[in-house]
């Protein structure tokens, strides 16, 4: 079986309800998955839950609930979350899954076996918050922590470490020879610069069952649990195991349950991650993964973070965006478009009000809402629906957009593939204006050229159908329905000029984006 294209989000804490970051994020997972299927590509698509750890046991203990009993309720809310977003993934990992555990288990007990463990005592300052340990290079000028870490406490404990010094040099030659690698490029600048200017600590990998019980139990010392980010990285290769990948099994000498599938996934072509997280994707995974004798991922796809209005978005200033009001609101094409539309993948954003309504009001009601609603309405006013024969004026500018469009999502540029799909937007609005057909249909002398325009317009909305597909899959479709067409608009193979044909009875036009008065 050939492997598929293997597409990854960070798993989010479960301590509280999704905010708009965490959407973001798994909407640039989706419309990738979707657009590499559109391509022609088998995806594999996986998103999830990170479920153990300090802030999770602090939150479930907040509201006085047994971690199990706490994540259970709310991964309910984040699954429902990910459906509000429409994401296709082809799983949901859940860290506290069995199938999980098993093999962080497996990975653990083989990197031990392997020496790239060992045991020490640890003095010195830990950052409950970050749960990482802290060194003097974190110390402010005037001696004390960043409050980024809040509390800060000191320790004196034993625990496992995770080797890795003497790992930077490979390191460093790898991300070297693959440029494409960490994207966008000034990430893997700076990652490089980090690893060509620090010395590599080894990683504290356990935590001692007194203090945090929350965690998956060593397998070679029962009175510790895994430090959470050892855990939670495997998630990328413990679901493909589950779904029986045999290239992990063997590497971490698993012994699983038979499968009921054998997909061969790993490597991960894309592990779509936020800024905040690139050291341990980009070092401490790459490491953890050649002591297992696996593979690297092919990319690392690293987004910016969202503001509000310029300012951090924080649940205890109120400063945010609710998502699920947003959908609710608008719908979730809207808040897809806006979300890819506004912020290329990699720098930061700022979520406005206004800056939302007037791209919903001017890209997707007057532009793309408005083309669909007067070519369909004509059709159906001035030929009772029935498309004519076929014309290639727009032709041209349809398959130049079309050929733009596929080469930008083959290299995930997401915001420039808009950019291109919306300049065919315009420029069948502005045939329309230019052309205008309604006078047309006043002289029936004009009737061939009438027909004309009238087949230009309706074959451009077909298919632009296919291009927002990805981005916009409930609009595509109503789009396609409305068309009188069947099935969904989600084979890029089918935006070939003249594929529409004469005779064929279009459905009923309906407003795409209906006006909001704000
Ligand atoms: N659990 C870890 C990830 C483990 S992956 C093996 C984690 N979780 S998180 O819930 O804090 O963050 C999940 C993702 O959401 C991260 O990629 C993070 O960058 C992203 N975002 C969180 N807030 C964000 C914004 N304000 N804006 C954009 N993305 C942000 O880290």
């Amino acid at each position: 079986m050939n492997k598929r294209f293997y597409i990854t989000t960070a798993i989010d804490y479960v301590n509280g309800q999704p905010h708009l970051g965490h959407a973001y994020e798994k909407v640039i997972a989706d419309v990738i998955a979707r657009a590499r299927r559109s391509l022609g590509q088998d995806v594999f698509f996986l998103t999830g839950l990170d479920e153990h750890g300090q802030k999770v046991q602090q939150a479930a203990q907040a509201e006085g609930k047994d971690p199990q009993a706490y994540c259970d309720q709310l991964a309910q809310d984040w699954k429902a979350f990910a459906g509000a977003l429409g994401l296709t993934n082809d799983d949901f990992v859940r860290t506290t899954d069995a199938r999980h555990k098993e093999i962080v288990q497996a990975s653990l007990a083989k990197v031990n076996a392997d020496g790239h463990v060992y045991k020490a005592t640890y003095t010195g300052f830990y950052s409950v918050k970050e749960e990482t340990f802290l060194t003097e290079k974190d110390r402010r000028p005037d001696g004390t922590f960043d409050p980024s870490f809040g509390q800060v406490i000191e320790l004196n404990e034993e625990n496992y470490f995770f080797k890795l010094k003497d790992q930077q040099q490979w390191l460093i030659d790898y991300i070297e020879k693959n440029p494409d690698f960490i994207q966008p490029s000034y990430r893997r600048n700076e990652v490089l610069g980090f690893l060509k200017n620090n010395t590599l600590e080894d990683l504290c990998i356990s935590r001692p069952k007194a203090r945090l019980s929350w965690g998956i139990p060593i397998p070679f010392d029962s009175n510790y649990v895994t430090f959470v980010w050892f855990d939670a990285l495997v998630n990328y290769i413990s679901i493909p195991a589950a779904h029986g990948d045999k290239s992990v099994t063997s590497a971490v000498h698993s012994e699983l349950r038979t499968p009921n599938s054998e997909l061969p996934l790993w490597p991960a072509d894309i592990h779509v991650i936020g800024k905040d997280i690139v050291k341990f994707h980009a070092v401490y995974w790459p490491i953890m993964l050649k002591a297992l004798g696996l593979p690297l991922p092919k990319q690392l796809l690293v987004h910016g973070w969202w503001q509000k209005d310029g300012a951090k978005i924080s649940k205890s200033t109120g400063n945010v965006v609710d998502p699920v009001a947003i959908i609710n609101e608008w719908g979730v094409d809207a808040f897809r478009f806006y979300v890819l539309r506004e912020l290329d993948i990699g720098p930061d954003g700022n979520w406005t009000d206004a800056g939302f309504n007037s791209r919903y009001s001017a890209e997707l009601a007057n532009g793309l809402g408005n083309l669909v609603n007067r070519s369909l309405s004509m059709l159906k006013r001035y030929r009772n629906g029935v498309v004519p024969a076929p014309s290639n004026e727009l032709a041209a500018d349809a398959e130049k957009v079309v050929a733009e469009t596929k080469a930008l999502l083959e290299q995930n540029e997401l915001q420039k593939a808009l950019q291109s799909i919306w300049s065919l937007v315009t420029r069948a609005n502005q045939y329309i204006d230019k052309t205008a057909p309604f006078k047309l249909a006043k002289d029936p002398a004009q009737a061939q050229r009438l027909d004309e325009i009238l087949y230009n317009l309706v074959e451009t909305c077909r298919i632009l159908a296919v291009l927002v597909w990805p981005f916009l899959p409930g609009t595509a479709g109503k789009i396609n329905a409305q068309l009188g067409l069947p099935g969904e608009p989600d084979k890029l193979s089918a935006a070939v000029w003249g594929s529409l044909k004469a005779g064929h009875q279009i459905g009923d036009p309906a407003a795409l984006f209906p006006r909001k008065d704000v």
